[in-house]
């Protein structure tokens, strides 16, 4: 190659690249926008809160923070609002085995809080963090499942409760439920409406929950031995 072929080919092999590399980066400009939905006074300052009380010293965040809590980043799917700001202001009122700390956040720092919390949640985050694999929460997989583990599934009891140590720890451990002498009647009261049985309960109400849906719930808790 003579050396004017290779100046030409220098000159505009870069000039086609940088071309395509300011068309990447205007698509990107133009799709960043409409990956989080839009940013509210409560949004602003619920992560003012965040940064408060240090949240990020514990937890992470969009990959961010420390790995000594769970991440965040998808909670409020998890989680309803009641139960996360009765856990926020008072973490042992709802799960007496709770360690995070009772840091002080005032009634509206946790409505701004579970605010931000929602807004990060809705970023497309190409489905970061990966969900657990839960396939087998209720006990046994597939087409063997009663009726009543189904509907555990369904409802996404697991996000709180473990049955042999598949699950979450915000409620109660559920493993050994039916010894506890509850029957299938105080189960039902309590899914409808867990407050007219446990005063203060963190628990969400069922109450859309078919009768016969919670009867067979029920009596599947009441198995669990
Ligand atoms: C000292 C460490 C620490 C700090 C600081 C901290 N957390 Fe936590 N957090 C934890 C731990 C540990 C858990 C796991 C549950 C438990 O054991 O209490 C948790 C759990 C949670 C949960 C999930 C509760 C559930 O049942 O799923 C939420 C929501 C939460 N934290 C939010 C926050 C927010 C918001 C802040 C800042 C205002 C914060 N945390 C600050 C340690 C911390
Ligand atoms: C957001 C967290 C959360 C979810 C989701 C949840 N629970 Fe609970 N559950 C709790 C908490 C907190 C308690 C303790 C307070 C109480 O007994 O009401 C509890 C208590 C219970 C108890 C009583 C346990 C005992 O030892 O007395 C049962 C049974 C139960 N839950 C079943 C369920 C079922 C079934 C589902 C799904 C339909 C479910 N829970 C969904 C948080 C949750």
């Amino acid at each position: 190659m003579s050396n004017k072929a290779a100046r030409n080919l220098f000159i505009f092999g870069s000039l086609f690249f940088f071309v395509i590399f300011l068309g990447l980066t205007f698509d990107t400009m133009k799709q960043i926008d409409g990956r989080a939905p839009e940013v509210t006074k409560e949004v602003d300052d619920g992560k003012q809160v965040w940064h408060k009380y240090d949240c990020i010293g514990c937890h992470t965040i969009l990959g961010n923070g420390s790995y000594f809590a769970p991440d965040m980043t998808k909670v409020v799917e998890k989680k309803p609002a009641g139960y996360l700001k009765k856990f926020l202001m008072d973490p042992k009122s709802t799960n007496k085995n709770a360690t995070m700390p009772k840091l002080g956040l005032s009634s509206k720092e946790a409505d701004d809080m579970i605010a931000f919390l929602t807004w990060i949640s809705k970023i497309d985050t190409n489905g970061w963090p990966p969900k657990p694999i839960l396939a087998q929460a209720a006990g046994v997989g597939g087409a063997q499942q009663t009726r009543g583990q189904q509907v555990y599934q369904s409802q996404g009891c697991s996000n709180c409760h473990s049955i042999n140590g598949i699950g979450g720890t915000s409620g109660p451990d559920l493993t050994k439920v039916g010894a506890a002498g509850k029957d299938a009647e105080w189960h039902m009261k309590h899914l409808k409406d867990p407050n007219s049985l446990v005063p203060g309960s963190a628990m969400p109400p069922y109450p859309s929950l078919s009768d016969s849906d919670l009867k067979e719930l029920a009596a599947y808790l009441v198995s669990l031995k």
